[in-house]
């Protein structure tokens, strides 16, 4: 899967994708990750992204000449299954998202900045907007970086066996049971017996009812849906 993020901070999406699984999925060729910096497409002699909201009103806004720019170059050399944009007001990111994003071949996350971007650039480039919560973050950012994370650990050979997304939270509207590991008793704090019995038909059983109290406890909404 390649994946091109569009932004005017390029600096602050190296580290997360320079560590453990995404860098891994980079080096094992599952990932292609190419990070554009808007500012070096600007025709703007001051070299300006951003500027003035017509109508007035407080906050800059993101020019469409940069963006397009690197939008048509990139659209010219393959073709994108998603123009996606990170951005407060989008649909709210959930596991299914997730799911239905790994399958695609090429993407396009921008991320926006200040007010936002010039509506021309949603109205006729972007193919999708996506919000990762109902709260502000400074920039699109860090909501891109949850975003491929949270796609590229499901294309599969990404994670092995040990890391299988297929028993993750959400995958099956359930939250995940409690987990443990040695050793069997901390500070007279003890696991439960059935996870040391070897018996794997109680144990399933023991993860169902579990992963079904928790969510009835914390995410209700989960069962209603
Ligand atoms: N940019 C600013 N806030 C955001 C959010 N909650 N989700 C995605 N992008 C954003």
């Amino acid at each position: 899967m390649r994946i091109d993020i569009l932004t005017i901070l390029p600096d602050l999406l190296q580290g997360p994708f320079s560590d453990s699984i995404m860098q891994r999925a980079q080096d094992k060729g599952h990932l292609e990750l190419h990070i554009h910096n808007i500012r070096d497409y600007t025709e703007d002699k001051h070299n300006r992204i951003d500027d003035y909201q017509y109508g007035g009103g407080a906050g800059m806004v993101m020019s469409i000449q940069p963006i397009s720019a690197v939008i048509e170059k990139l659209t010219a050399e393959r073709n994108y299954d998603e123009i996606i944009y990170m951005t407060p007001d989008g649909e709210l990111l959930e596991q299914s998202t997730c799911n239905e994003l790994s399958l695609l071949k090429n993407i396009i996350i921008l991320c926006g900045h200040y007010k936002g971007v010039d509506e021309r650039i949603r109205e006729h480039y972007i193919t999708r907007e996506i919000s990762i919560g109902s709260y502000v973050l400074s920039g699109g950012e860090l909501g891109a970086a949850v975003l491929v994370d949270s796609i590229v650990r499901l294309v599969p050979g990404v994670l092995n066996d040990e890391t299988s997304a297929l028993t993750d939270s959400f995958q099956d509207q359930l939250l995940s049971p409690p987990v443990y590991t040695r050793p069997p008793e901390f500070n007279g704090w003890k696991v439960p017996e059935v996870l040391l019995s070897g018996d794997f038909g109680k144990i399933e059983q023991w993860r169902e009812e579990k992963a079904l109290e928790r969510t009835k406890q914390r995410r209700p909404d989960l069962l209603e849906e």
